[in-house]
């Protein structure tokens, strides 16, 4: 057999000056758009309020998305004096941890507002001239593609802010199509053997998703689509917060201590399951991805269910292996980037889509739904690849390595296409689930 490899096509890479700079305008403009929306769907004064301790004031992200733009895009690539050195250690995130942020001296809505457009009026002029080689930060545009990429990921934390506000709704988008009721098999065999895992060639993937490198996975079994609240709720039914067997001891005392009993945002009532989804009271509903979960619930549903979370190469695996070519590919569908007809992103909608959704999205393999609707649990702690070095700087990734982290894969339907593909890693504590988590599960093969 070949060694399989990393080959993202060349021509992706070799894209020429001009597309480059209206990829990159392009991603920017798309990022502020949907920041500006996030931040005006609600009066001013509730921009700078708490809505959880979990989150920052909306105002604070504001001003911090600029910040970070600023530092990187004006003084870092184009050498730049700081417009306001005197803001910038309270929009560093590790100064303050969120819970403290609305006591600080935060610029106010308005100043905000104008302190972001001022940033990226200038960050427009630089990128008229900008040249797209030459060092790591310019190559293809990477510091506008990191930069955008960040604003993205903000605008799905200020949509967590949002699903965490109570009060009327303030955002509305359409729901996703339906479709007919999945009847495709319940998981998919993946073949064992070596893969090409993370990345070498995508121009804008993050520190972590780097390099490429071979991983070897033994053939497995994963489900075909999302784990449901329909199945869910069977959970739930069968007593399985209630059982210590499907729990780790870690899992079982954080249950037992918080009361848990549900997925986040769920009540029951009157014999039915309803949810809370940014600002409406609706039905669960059976048939979609469960959502709000914590790894602690994906861990013990798995367990119940005679199953086990994958791990993240399993995950990456099934998800980019082409069994045909012998290759990794950026996306489940192949190579071209994601459209409305593969995926549920970009917070088109503000619920995933039901299973069985995008079938021009399955992988090779016939797996669906691995990109968008939610973010994905996996069994793996957030941990560097073989080669990893820290670029543009430590804190984007580095300082979160070892075990307080697990990994979660393929995005939610509040993450944008930029910030989103096949080989793209996100983190957090196993405690989380206000977060668009859920997450599907595995079985080992039997090795005959
Ligand atoms: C990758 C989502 C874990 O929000 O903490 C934003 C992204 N890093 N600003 C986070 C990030 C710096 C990060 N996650
Ligand atoms: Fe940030």
């Amino acid at each position: 057999m070949t060694e399989p490899t990393d080959d993202t096509t060349s021509a992706e890479v070799a894209a020429d000056t001009e597309s480059l700079r209206a990829r990159a305008l392009e991603a920017l403009v798309t990022a502020r758009e949907r920041t500006t929306l996030l931040t005006s769907c609600v009066e001013d004064p509730e921009l700078t309020a708490q809505v959880s301790p979990l989150m920052s004031p909306l105002v604070w992200d504001l001003a911090h998305i600029g910040t970070i733009e600023e530092q990187w895009l004006l003084r870092t690539v184009d050498g730049q004096e700081a417009m306001r050195p005197e803001i910038d250690s309270l929009y560093d995130a590790f100064e303050h941890p969120r819970s403290e942020r609305p006591g600080l001296p935060l610029l106010p809505p308005a100043e905000a507002r104008r302190y972001a457009a001022d940033v990226r009026a200038r960050v427009l002029d630089v990128l008229e001239g900008a040249a797209f080689h030459g060092t790591r930060l310019t190559e293809a545009g990477f510091a506008f593609g990191i930069i955008a990429q960040h604003e993205q990921q903000h605008d799905e934390t200020m949509l967590i802010t949002h699903q965490l506000r109570t009060g009327p709704q303030a955002l509305t988008a359409p729901d996703p199509d339906p479709v007919p009721l999945f009847t495709g098999p319940a998981e998919v065999l993946v073949p064992g053997g070596p893969f090409a895992m993370g990345t070498s060639t995508e121009p804008w993937a993050l520190d972590n998703e780097r390099p490429a490198h071979r991983r070897e996975v033994a053939p497995f079994h994963i489900d075909t689509t999302p784990v449901t609240n329909g199945a869910y709720q069977a959970f739930i039914e069968d007593g399985g917060y209630d059982d210590p067997r499907w729990w780790t001891s870690e899992g079982w005392n954080h249950i037992r201590r918080h009361s848990l009993a549900a997925p986040l945002f769920w009540h029951r009532d009157s014999g039915q399951w309803l949810r809370r989804r940014f600002g409406a009271i609706e039905t669960v509903p059976a048939d979609e991805p469960v959502l709000h979960v914590c790894w602690y619930e994906a861990d013990a549903y798995a367990r119940w269910a005679g199953r086990r979370l994958p791990t993240e190469a399993e995950w990456e695996k099934a998800a980019r292996y082409d069994p045909v070519g012998d290759r990794s590919l950026r996306y489940p569908w192949g190579d071209a980037d994601p459209g409305p007809q593969h995926a549920n992103l970009g917070q088109r909608h503000l619920r995933p889509a039901p299973v069985g959704s995008y079938p021009a999205g399955e992988s090779p393999l016939g797996i669906r739904q691995l990109i968008g609707d939610v973010w994905e649990w996996t069994s793996s702690d957030f941990a560097p690849y073989p080669g990893f070095t820290a670029f543009p700087y430590e804190e984007y990734s580095e300082v979160f390595f070892g075990s307080t982290y697990k990994v979660l894969r393929g995005g939610s339907f509040a993450v944008d296409a930029v910030a989103c593909r096949g080989t793209f890693r996100n983190w957090d504590h196993p405690i989380r689930r206000q977060i668009f988590s859920g997450f599907r599960t595995a079985r080992s093969a039997e090795i005959a």
